[in-house]
Parts: structure tokens; sequence; C-alpha cells
């Protein structure tokens, strides 16, 4: 497992909602926080390491990324924002980038936590701002749709040189063609949403 960048496929379609966490995802949610804690990142949706389902991990403890404020969400959505505020955000996919976006300052959200319960999250500051980010990742959703114009003219060259990056990667076999990893994310997507067969 490992952490994609964009333009890798898994980031540019919505996921697909989970019933539960069993065994195996269990195993992938630790390894995501293992790899968000080497990126040293605050959240982690499922498809930025190219599984696509409706799942993120987040700790907001940036200071010493405590065990205990390990939280990880299934089938998580927005019910209400209010405000607005601008800041600098980065994005796991999008390394070294740093670009002012403007979000809504709070924000509710509903979902499913760790042990099965349906909560509701109200999130302000960071936590706010994570949420929607990670969010976004989960609708298919790269942060560079946020951008205001001023950023897009800004950073375009940036986001340039990751397509060109990622395309350059996949002429030289370091990333399989799209074609295959399309392919494997929707077997991925099929294993969550087929009914059992008898
Ligand atoms: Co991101």
């Amino acid at each position: 497992m490992r952490i994609v960048e964009y333009p890798h496929p898994a980031l540019l379609r919505p996921t697909v909602e989970l019933k539960q966490i069993d065994a195996d995802l269990r195993r992938d949610v630790a390894e995501m926080f293992d790899l968000m804690y080497e990126a040293r990142g605050v959240g982690l949706a499922a498809n930025q390491v190219a599984l696509p389902y409706r799942l993120l991990v987040m700790n907001l403890d940036v200071d010493g990324f405590a065990k205990e404020a390990e939280e990880v969400f299934i089938n998580p959505k927005i019910v209400a924002r209010a405000g607005s505020i601008e800041d600098e955000e980065g994005c796991l996919s999008f390394p070294g980038l740093s670009v002012k976006i403007r979000r809504a300052r709070d924000v509710t959200i509903e979902a499913v936590n760790g042990k099965g319960e349906l909560v509701q999250i109200q999130a302000t500051g960071l936590a706010s701002r994570a949420w929607q980010h990670e969010i976004d990742h989960l609708d298919g959703k790269v942060f560079v749709e946020r951008f205001g114009q001023l950023a897009r003219l800004a950073h375009r060259r940036d986001v340039d040189r990751f397509e060109q990056r990622f395309r350059r990667a996949q002429k030289e076999g370091r990333i399989p063609p799209s074609a295959e990893i399309e392919q494997a994310l929707d077997l991925l997507r099929a294993r969550m949403t087929d009914s059992p067969s008898a």
C-alpha cells in the first residue's frame, strides 16, 4: 500500500459506501495510519491509498499523533455548514503543494465510527478543514477543484507538473497504465457492492 498522487484514477471517482469494517479493512486502516504519520498528515481518505471505499482516518493531535487521538470513519457526510474562511491547505496526494483555499468555517458531520456507531460531529478550525478536504476526496474531488481564481493561475504549473510526473511514471512502467488501474478499482468496488451469492 502507498499513498497515490494526482492524477491517479482512484482520486478522481466517488468512492462506494461500506456496510461495515471487516477484518481485512482493519488491517488496511492500520496501514493507512502508518502511511499518514510517515507523510505527517492529519487525515487520509481510503482512495488516497487506491481503496475506492467511503472510509477515512484522522488524527488531529498534530504534535504527538497520540494513539488515543486516532479516529476512523465510514460513510461520512456533511449535514450542515456555517461561515466561510480562507487558510493554507496541503494534500498528501500533491506533496509539497500548499495553497490558500476558502471553505466553510464550521461543519457538522454524520459518520459511522470504528465501533460501528452512528455519530454526529461538530468541527471547526483545523478539524473542519480536514473533514471538508477528506470528504471531498471520498466524493472524487481533489483540492484543485476548490482553488480560487488566483490560486488556479498561480499554481497551474505545479498541477501540470504532477500530471506530467504521473504520465512519465506510467510510461516508464513504475505505475501501471490507467486502464489496468481502473480494472483493479472495479474489482475492489464490486467486492463491497455485490450481494453474497449462494
Ligand atoms: Co488530500
